[in-house]
């Protein structure tokens, strides 16, 4: 009998162990690469609507845009109604069956996400979850959403406020039992890189709104330096979603906005209409090679190691040991850069490759030097032998 029971509490205490290390793993799993898709927001904002989410989601197929890594369809703000008798969330006429949505997207083998507010209001003036989070949460599982975007739309609430409102989802998402990506926004107050991923975030906005113009752009991309040890597999700084293709930007600024934000290895929820892509666009959001360096498995944000008047050098480490380098002049007008190879650890000879032709370069000792076009870059991968 006594060993009966010894035997139950080895197999307890086993058990438990097993939970507590599976647990953590699940959550990095979702999120164990920056997340990859689409988002309503920059190029529909309130014009979203069911239709508008199956097209974007054949788009994203045909595209070769699923076959690239991209993965998430997320609506954002503006698909909410009022709530019925019991409470619960509803869609609006916009929307009306986001289970039916759900499962069309699912049937393209993409997956949905939806967005909602800790207060009682939206930033667009919706629907906010307060009082509802467990409610919101199980009917995001009922109808098959896979990630929440949950941002904050409030003034003059403390740090300890935030935290308690994310941890509060958080723990409602987990009740539900399903997988759902938790996305965190709130515009980088309180220095959430500090403790997004403690109150369960997947990824965390680290600023205010992007627009479509290279001033707003380049601000908060090169404004990213200093967050990269708070990102990793799991948990990922969000410097906004992508303005490519949208229209604002010259093709140069639009290659340095997607090389600095695989650079700093940052969420890709691209932002303009899959539907109507140039062919620029198109091959520029499907570069294996550039979507390799945000991709990489070792997880870590790149950062700038030279920053010289309107020119700045960062580096981003790969998993096979090689170094990604940008090469961005902030300048209107082209002009001749080095990347110093003792700026990032590179000694001897090295193989360089320029990721956008997608060409071999040959090999270089000590430095190498790049024209870069005026709000350009030069994105090469350099590895050591
Ligand atoms: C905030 C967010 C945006 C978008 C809008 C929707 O401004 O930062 O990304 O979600 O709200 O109302």
């Amino acid at each position: 009998m006594r060993y009966k029971n010894l035997l139950l509490v080895v197999l307890a205490v086993i058990f438990c162990l097993a939970m507590a290390a599976s647990s953590p793993a699940q959550e990095k799993s979702l999120a164990a690469t920056p997340p990859m898709g689409w988002n309503s927001w920059n190029h529909f904002a309130e014009k979203v609507d069911a239709r508008t989410i199956r097209e974007q989601a054949d788009a994203m197929v045909a595209s070769g845009m699923k076959d690239a890594g991209y993965v998430y369809i997320n609506i954002d703000d503006t698909w909410e109604d009022k709530r019925d008798a019991q409470g619960n969330i509803q869609p609006n006429e916009k929307f009306r069956d986001i289970k039916a949505l759900a499962d069309y997207v699912h049937g393209k083998g993409l997956k949905l996400g939806i967005y909602s507010s800790p207060g009682p209001k939206t930033c667009a003036g919706f629907e906010g979850s307060l009082g509802h989070e467990e409610q919101d949460a199980q009917s995001y599982a009922n109808w098959g959403i896979d990630y929440l975007k949950y941002d904050w739309c409030q003034s003059n609430r403390s740090v300890e406020d935030m935290k308690a409102a994310y941890t509060k989802m958080r723990d409602a998402l987990k009740k539900t039992g399903r997988p759902i990506v938790f996305s965190l926004c709130q515009y980088g107050l309180g220095n959430v890189w500090e403790w997004g991923a403690s109150v369960g975030g997947n990824l965390w906005r680290t600023t205010g709104d992007i627009e479509d113009n290279y001033e707003s752009m380049a601000k908060i991309g090169f404004g990213q330096s200093g967050h990269e040890k708070y990102a990793g597999p799991g948990h990922w700084n969000d410097p906004d979603m992508l303005e490519v293709g949208n229209g604002g930007m010259n093709e140069d600024e639009y290659r340095t906005h997607f090389s600095l934000w695989c650079l700093l290895a940052a969420p890709l929820m691209a932002g303009n209409d899959l539907s109507k892509m140039t062919p620029y666009t198109q091959d520029m959001l499907t570069n294996r090679e550039v979507l390799a360096v945000d991709q990489d498995a070792l997880g870590k944000q790149g950062y700038p190691v030279v920053q010289e008047g309107p020119f700045e050098v960062w580096m981003k480490p790969m998993a096979d040991g090689s170094t990604v380098v940008g090469l961005f002049n902030r300048s209107k007008e082209a002009d001749k850069m080095t990347v110093n190879f003792s700026h990032i650890g590179v000694t001897g000879e090295a193989a360089i490759r320029d990721l956008w032709l997608k060409k071999d370069l040959g090999r270089f000792r000590e430095k190498y030097n790049a024209y870069v076009p005026g709000h350009g870059v030069v994105l090469v991968r350099i590895k050591a032998n």
